[in-house]
């Protein structure tokens, strides 16, 4: 079968989970009048100003998955030096202008900030949002991060939370959280009439009761999520990635079930996994090609319509198609990627070669019809994972049979067979 690139303006993950749309490009350049005043909250984390080009490990092969010694290292972004070049504040302000439009007015903003831009930030969600919609300064306390002898270490982030208007939905009951012993360590220990135990303290003439069956929730101080550990399952290698917990709690109290929560800078989408584990829509953005390789492969099991642009290298495809009982199997031999291609990134070994599909991060086999791509079937390397499908089955449906397939250098290429049906 001879295999020829196609292009598309539309891709669909076809699964039954429910998921949303990932897009890959500026967010300030995007269409997204479609969602205006959809989204119920929006979470940001754009980037910071330290002035710092993050890199992103990319494992190779399934050698790589399985012992992380073999690698590329791809650019995933850039924090903003705070001199010069494009100004952070005018990035943050049109990107919080179109957060605006995005919500509904019963929505709320969350904007992940730290000590270096806080202050700026903070005025700046007042001008967009109004002060009278200021809600919380989250304080979210880890215990990871650097030692100082000249000031205190700094261990926390600022997590800036808005209402769209006095109308906001907010679910306090959607979030407990375990009771903290130590805090109540003072307190008397009792048990009332029905064997329920609970402590108590008497101050300022008043007696403060707290059952130990009750829930407790959290306030503006989170300190019981720690970072992602080197170790963690969630980790990605996606840098910035935030814990899927912190993500829980704000989308669990200021959304319900189904609704739209949209990040526009979403990374390795983490906010977009959350959502779709809490059973809410994601609309999810990101500029950086790395993020969208990440986050297309996070999120495979939900349904969604991805947008990204396709690559134009010289990667070359061997694969064949074979038709059976209602459905095609499509064999992926071989890609092919220049080696030109592959020395301006950092390698580990430094003279890494690519054999047969070590090259192949992820592939999906589907249809093309109409200029839209549907995947029905994929293969993604992972820990759990580290071998990739040389066959997948796509179902004998109208459309040419397709592969997408997304190497090891964070590039989407699409190929169709010859023959179309
Ligand atoms: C700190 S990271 C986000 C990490 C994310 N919260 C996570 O948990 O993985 C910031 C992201 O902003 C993205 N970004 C920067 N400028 C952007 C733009 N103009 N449009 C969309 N995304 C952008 C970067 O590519 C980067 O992935």
């Amino acid at each position: 079968m001879i295999w020829q690139r196609a292009d598309c303006f539309r891709e669909i993950n076809d699964r039954i989970l429910e998921g949303g749309s990932l897009l890959c490009g500026d967010a300030l350049s995007m269409d997204l009048t479609h969602f205006f005043g959809q989204v119920q909250c929006v979470y940001l984390d754009p980037p910071g100003e330290t002035g710092v080009r993050f890199e992103c490990k990319m494992r190779v092969g399934e050698t790589g998955w399985v012992n992380s010694r073999q690698a590329v290292w791809l650019p995933a972004y850039a924090d903003m030096s705070g001199r010069g070049g494009t100004s952070r504040g005018d990035f943050l302000r049109a990107l919080l202008d179109l957060s605006h439009e995005l919500l509904h007015e019963t929505g709320s903003v969350f904007l992940h900030t730290d000590f270096r831009t806080s202050a700026r930030d903070r005025l700046l969600m007042d001008e967009v949002f109004g002060a009278d919609n200021f809600r919380n300064e989250i304080v979210w306390g880890y215990q990871t991060g650097g030692r100082s002898k000249r000031c205190f270490s700094r261990m926390h982030d600022t997590i800036l939370f808005y209402a769209r208007s006095p109308a906001h939905f907010f679910d306090l009951g959607g979030v407990p959280v375990k009771r903290k012993e130590s805090r109540s360590n003072h307190l008397k220990r009792l048990v009332d009439e029905r064997g329920r135990s609970y402590r108590s303290i008497k101050t300022g003439g008043k007696v403060y009761v707290y059952y130990d069956d009750e829930p407790v929730y959290p306030d503006d101080v989170w300190s019981d999520v720690s970072q992602l550990q080197q170790k963690d399952p969630q980790r990605t290698g996606y840098p910035g990635q935030k814990p899927q917990a912190l993500l829980d709690r704000i989308i669990l109290s200021t959304t319900r079930p189904g609704d739209l929560v949209a990040d526009l800078t979403c990374g390795s989408g983490t906010a977009l996994a959350s959502a779709a584990a809490n059973d809410r829509r994601f609309l999810g953005v990101d500029s950086s090609a790395c993020a969208f390789s990440v986050c297309r492969k996070r999120l495979d099991d939900y349904r969604m319509v991805c947008q990204s642009p396709l690559s134009q290298s010289g990667a070359m495809l061997d694969a064949s198609v074979l038709p059976g009982i209602g459905y095609y199997t499509v064999t992926l031999n071989a890609l092919t990627l220049p080696e030109e291609e592959l020395k301006d990134f950092r390698r580990e070994p430094a003279d890494l070669r690519l054999r047969g599909l070590d090259g192949v991060d992820q592939w999906y086999a589907g249809l093309m019809s109409n200029g839209v791509f549907v995947a029905y079937a994929s293969s993604l390397r992972s820990k759990g994972n580290p071998g990739i499908a040389r066959s997948l089955e796509v179902p004998l449906l109208r459309g040419t049979v397709a592969v997408m397939v997304m190497d090891v250098l964070g590039r989407r290429t699409l190929w169709t067979g010859s023959s179309a049906v």
